[in-house]
């Protein structure tokens, strides 16, 4: 064999290791890239958790669109459902359950007429029976979606009382769904706390006075004292805003 042959076969050796190498390196970054569009791509469950999310947004946009007031009372409420809920050491599927269910509770509100929603003076009986239908107007909004089933049913019970002479059904005692009972508390203390244009909120012990005076007939009275007693914790963290696990920012407490 020549020289020149040799050196010729050498390079040709040499060019065939560098195709190689570079065939394993193209080869190793699309394994890469597939693996990061793998890693970055949302499980079944991510999606369905994201378009859950997106759905209750999208419905409290417009209870928000309906009356601000609602809309801020029922973020409130559910904060407040969310500090009895780890009171009680609700596991954290429950917690979310009854966060969901709380922002949800007044959501038939957005069938009421502004003329009865929005008056600021005392209403006649005929408006308060129409008032008294929200409840049921959010379990027929919510209904049809079975991934909000239970917080229909959460909802529609949350102006029953504990002695049976509440609404729209009149169930007593421990037949009204847990998390109704919580809402109506939760819901009751906002009412009476929060500031509106033409009355001032109430101080916090007033309040609590009014939960204990109340406690057996309108409120289950062992679920008072947890309310109270997760109310009297958040006040010592001197906290002005709270947040959610479902609806992202920082949200005031006080209503005003
Ligand atoms: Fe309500």
């Amino acid at each position: 064999m020549t020289k020149k042959n040799n050196v010729f076969q050498l390079s040709a050796i040499k060019e065939k290791r560098a195709l190689k190498l570079k065939e394993e390196a193209d080869a190793l970054s699309k394994a890469a890239l597939v693996s990061e569009a793998i890693k970055n791509t949302p499980s079944i469950k991510q999606i369905r958790k994201e378009y859950f999310e997106l759905s209750i947004k999208t419905l409290l946009s417009a209870l928000k669109c309906k009356d601000d007031y609602t809309w801020g009372h029922s973020l409130r409420v559910a904060y407040l459902c969310v500090s009895v809920g780890k009171e009680m050491n609700l596991s954290p599927d429950e917690i979310y359950e009854l966060e969901v269910s709380a922002l949800f509770h007044d959501l038939g509100k957005i069938g009421v007429p502004d003329a009865v929603l929005k008056k600021p003076s005392r209403l006649t009986d005929e408006e308060f029976l129409e008032m008294k239908l929200h409840p049921s107007k959010s379990y027929e909004i919510l209904q049809d979606f079975p991934i909000f089933s239970k917080m229909a049913i959460n909802a529609k019970y949350h102006h029953e009382r504990f002695d049976g002479r509440g609404y729209p059904e009149g169930l007593k005692g421990e037949d009204i769904p847990l998390f109704s009972r919580i809402i109506l508390i939760a819901d009751t203390f906002d009412a009476m706390t929060s500031t509106r244009p033409y009355r001032k909120g109430l101080p916090f012990d007033v309040a609590f006075a009014e939960l204990r005076e109340f406690a057996g007939t309108q409120f289950d009275p062992m679920l008072v004292e947890k309310f109270i007693s997760s109310m009297t914790k958040e006040q010592t963290k001197g906290e002005d805003t709270f947040k959610l696990q479902v609806i992202d920012g920082d949200f005031k407490k006080d209503a005003a």
